[in-house]
């Protein structure tokens, strides 16, 4: 009969961060424990877009991590985020990144100001999902952090819709925060904390 043997044990850095997105490594990167560094998608020679075509949050961060583990032959993880408003009807959601038909971050928050102008309901969350691809298994784990949207940006901190989302408990926008502030109580500070309880219970010297 063969021995019973340890899960594989490893180290974070044999990890990829599967986005090309900076501020992303940058939240990710302040969260991790000191010592880690994350390797990201130039550090495997990906440079190209990765795909984001399922039509759901879920179903883009699992894309995007397969498309880096089958391509690549390497561990990683994924994230995909969505706004979800709720007077919108959860919009824009999987289309947060173009929601005005373009990824300037100033023009999608122009239009979200606008489609909420008279609206007395801005309750909102971010939802982020993170998809990990560890030896031949998919886990998924999800943040999310509920707010609302302001009426008029303020702050130059953070990126994307950063200047118009305020978290509940708070009077400011992530925008008017340092990073080191916004990354832990964020959709994406949560849904890193799941995945790294996650490593360190199964995977992690
Ligand atoms: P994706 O996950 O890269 O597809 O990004 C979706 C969209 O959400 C982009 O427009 C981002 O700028 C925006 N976004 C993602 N995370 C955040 C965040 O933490 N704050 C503000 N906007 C974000």
């Amino acid at each position: 009969m063969g021995a019973i043997t340890d899960p594989v044990r490893i180290e974070m850095s044999d990890l990829i961060f599967a986005t090309a997105n900076e501020n992303k490594v940058k939240e990710v990167q302040l969260m991790m424990p000191s010592g880690f560094a994350i390797k990201g998608l130039r550090d495997i020679g990906c440079l190209e877009e990765l795909p984001e075509t399922t039509g759901t949050i879920e179903g883009n961060s699992r894309q995007k991590a397969m498309y880096v583990h089958e391509k690549y032959g390497v561990d990683c993880f994924s994230e995909d985020t969505g706004l979800e408003v709720a007077a919108l009807d959860g919009e824009p959601g999987v289309d947060t990144a173009h929601y005005s038909g373009s990824r300037d971050p100033e023009a999608n928050i122009r239009l979200l100001l606008m489609n909420l102008r008279n609206e007395g309901n801005r309750a909102a969350q971010f939802k982020t999902v993170f998809t990990l691809i560890i030896g031949k298994n998919v886990h998924q784990f999800t943040g999310i952090v509920t707010g609302k949207i302001a009426e008029i940006p303020t702050g130059n901190m953070g990126f994307g819709y950063d200047p118009v989302f305020i978290p509940d408990g708070y009077s400011t926008t992530f925008a008017e925060m340092k990073t080191e502030e916004k990354a832990p109580i964020s959709h994406r500070g949560k849904a890193f904390a799941a995945m790294t309880a996650f490593l360190t219970q199964n995977f992690w010297k």
